[in-house]
């Protein structure tokens, strides 16, 4: 399986991403978390990077090009998370999997509107550890600021502050949203409807999924029956 999930910062991809790689038994590629872990362990990477983060601009794409292809030279079944974020990410990352000779098999796109993703990115609680994410409305844990896993700590991301979510959407709009008609074209665009509670969009994406055949003999393939709904084109 190999997948792309796309949509504004807080449409639900960290939440969606590890659900289904968990399923499936693929690798859940997040960027953002690849830095986060970077910034806290003070690598080159991080410390680079760090600056953009706090302000809610992109990284620069040669470094992010970099960091996934590392990321990706021993793996054939992903979900990215996160990445790309431009069309010259885009176009790098198809060249290194048609190097391998590893199409992808869809582009999730999810959509939902401003308010809502405001709304979602000031209430979330994130484990550091293990970048698990919590609402402190939609999906609170059981116990107030304790992750329902490890018993970790949650803390709230310091981009996740009012104005600095206001730079990320942005940043979406600008660099990062050309990419739904620039995979339309090839495609390999799928809607997802990212308003719906999170049972029922891990469900309309089983069903995308299940329709085309997408993660057909991966473990957890069975468990869900697809009705006949909007398929993904190849
Ligand atoms: P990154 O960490 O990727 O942030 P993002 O894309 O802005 O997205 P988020 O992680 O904030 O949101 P999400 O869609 O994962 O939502 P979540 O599932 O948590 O990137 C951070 C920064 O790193 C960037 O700003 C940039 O600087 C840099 N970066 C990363 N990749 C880069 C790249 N490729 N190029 C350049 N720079 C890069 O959900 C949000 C909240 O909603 C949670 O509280 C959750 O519990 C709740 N929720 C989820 N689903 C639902 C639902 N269906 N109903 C109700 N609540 C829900
Ligand atoms: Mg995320």
């Amino acid at each position: 399986m190999r997948l792309i999930f796309l949509g504004p910062p807080g449409a639900g991809k960290g939440t969606q991403a590890r659900i289904l790689a968990e399923r499936f038994g693929a690798r859940h590629v997040s960027t953002g978390d690849l830095l986060r872990d970077h910034r806290e362990r003070k690598t080159a990477l991080g410390i680079e990077a760090q600056s953009f983060m706090a302000k809610g601009a992109l990284v620069p794409d040669d470094l992010m090009i970099r960091m996934l292809d590392a990321e990706l030279a021993d793996t054939a079944s992903f979900i990215l998370d996160g990445f790309p974020r431009t069309i010259v990410q885009a176009d790098a990352l198809g060249e290194f999997l048609t190097k391998r000779n590893l199409p992808l098999d869809a582009v999730l796109s999810f959509d939902l509107p401003r308010e809502e993703l405001i709304a979602r990115l000031t209430g979330r609680w994130t484990n550091p550890r293990t970048g698990r994410s919590y609402h402190e409305r939609y999906d609170p844990p059981i116990h107030a600021g304790v992750d329902d896993d490890d018993g970790g700590p949650l803390v709230q991301r310091g981009d996740d502050m009012l104005e600095v979510v206001e730079q990320r959407l942005v940043a979406y709009e600008s660099m990062t949203s050309p990419l739904v008609s620039y995979y339309e074209a090839k495609g390999l665009l799928v809607h997802i409807d990212g308003t719906r509670s999170a049972e029922r969009v891990t469900d309309q994406i089983l069903d995308e999924l299940a329709h085309s055949g997408v993660g057909k003999g991966a473990p957890g393939s069975q468990n869900h029956s697809a009705p006949h709904c909007c398929g993904l084109q190849h």
